[in-house]
């Protein structure tokens, strides 16, 4: 265990599905050979595959006795490759319509991006960005056997230590959430470091600080006064993904909330949700509707023009509350970018 805890909530209600995040991640940390497929930060569509595809039905985490449980190694064809767009063409060749030459590719990032579900009278889609989620008990940490993988102690910052990791990619296997990435010219894994040069230096991390939907909030859980303790502990109105896997994730989501289907205008969205249920307890586990339920609660609350804490911190009514870092507590290193 952690003497403390780094942890992320993201608001799903107000992700643009811009990828900002993602470049912010990918132009910072994994622009260096053998890491272009990785995006240590990406952004799926739900309903949709994820990325790698399928990973969430490859196992991995722990089963109810606190072993192992197995699951696949994601084949790179799982992870496909970006789409590219001849924009030479498009821009300067007189095509109306985008050229995509590599039409080949059967997968990518965020292959189905935009794709609704499938009730064409009550169609939904909502952005899940997705990191690696720092967990309490990291899979990838129990089933290295070169114990090249670490907790800090200080913050909960889950690494791989890169003098140590031999590539036998057992981590990657573990993992339910499938955030390592195999490095094929350095052969080793490497992952989300949830920019600790950055929170050391008193800097958010940098998918958080360009996100223009200003969705995520980065704190210490044991700090009452962060806006992760507020909204994953004392309101309980965000969780974890994939609680089911028992690595007990840090990085926890506001579930979505969209509007009761249509032709039931007065209804509460918990009472006829457009998303279907079992969509959302698959993801979140079995306390999201309560989750839904306390959030509509906040709603009437504002409506009725009482104060809601929930709300105010969600909307971003006082900016300067997004991030409480902690530098303090963390370690000094000295290989900061
Ligand atoms: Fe390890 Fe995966 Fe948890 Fe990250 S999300 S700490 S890689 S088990
Ligand atoms: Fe990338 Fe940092 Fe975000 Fe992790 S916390 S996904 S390293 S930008
Ligand atoms: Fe969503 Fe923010 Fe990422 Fe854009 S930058 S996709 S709004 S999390
Ligand atoms: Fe261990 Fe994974 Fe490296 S299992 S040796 S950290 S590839």
């Amino acid at each position: 265990m952690s003497k403390h805890q780094y942890a992320m909530v993201m608001d799903l209600n107000k992700c643009l599905g811009c990828h900002t995040c993602t470049l912010a991640c990918k132009k910072q940390w994994t622009d260096g050979d053998g890491m272009a497929y990785m995006y240590w930060n990406n952004v799926e569509t739900r309903p949709g595959q994820g990325y790698p595809r399928n990973f969430d039905r490859m196992g991995g985490g722990f089963d109810v006795r606190g072993n192992l449980r197995p699951s696949k190694l994601p084949p790179l064809e799982d992870y496909g490759e970006a789409l590219e767009y001849d924009y030479g063409q498009r821009l300067f060749g007189g095509s109306k319509k985008p050229v995509m030459p590599h039409v080949l590719a059967d997968y990518g990032p965020n292959f189905d991006e935009d794709m609704g579900g499938d009730d064409t009278r009550n169609p939904y889609h909502f952005y899940l960005p997705r990191i690696c989620n720092h967990c309490t008990h990291p899979a990838c940490l129990e089933a290295c056997p070169r114990k090249a993988i670490y907790k800090r102690a200080e913050d909960g910052i889950v690494l791989v230590d890169q003098e140590r990791c031999r590539g036998y990619r057992h981590c990657i296997r573990a993992c339910p959430y499938k955030k390592l990435y195999f490095n094929v010219v350095e052969s080793m894994s490497q992952k989300c470091i949830f920019c600790y040069p950055r929170l050391e230096k008193g800097r958010p991390n940098a998918c958080a600080a360009q996100c223009p939907g200003r969705l995520r909030f980065v704190g210490i859980l044991d700090d009452q006064e962060s806006p992760v303790h507020k909204l994953v502990v004392q309101h309980k109105v965000a969780l974890g993904l994939l609680p089911q896997r028992g690595t007990g994730p840090n990085v926890y989501y506001v579930p979505p909330f969209l509007p009761p289907k249509a032709g039931h205008p007065r209804a509460t969205v918990s009472q006829d949700p457009r998303l279907p249920v079992k969509v959302l307890e698959r993801l979140f586990g079995p306390r999201v509707m309560d989750v839904v339920r306390s959030l509509e609660g906040e709603l009437r609350r504002a409506q009725r023009g009482s104060r809601s804490e929930v709300l105010d911190l969600l909307i971003g009514r006082n900016d300067s509350v997004r991030y409480a870092l902690r530098p303090d507590i963390m370690k000094r290193s000295a290989s900061g970018k």
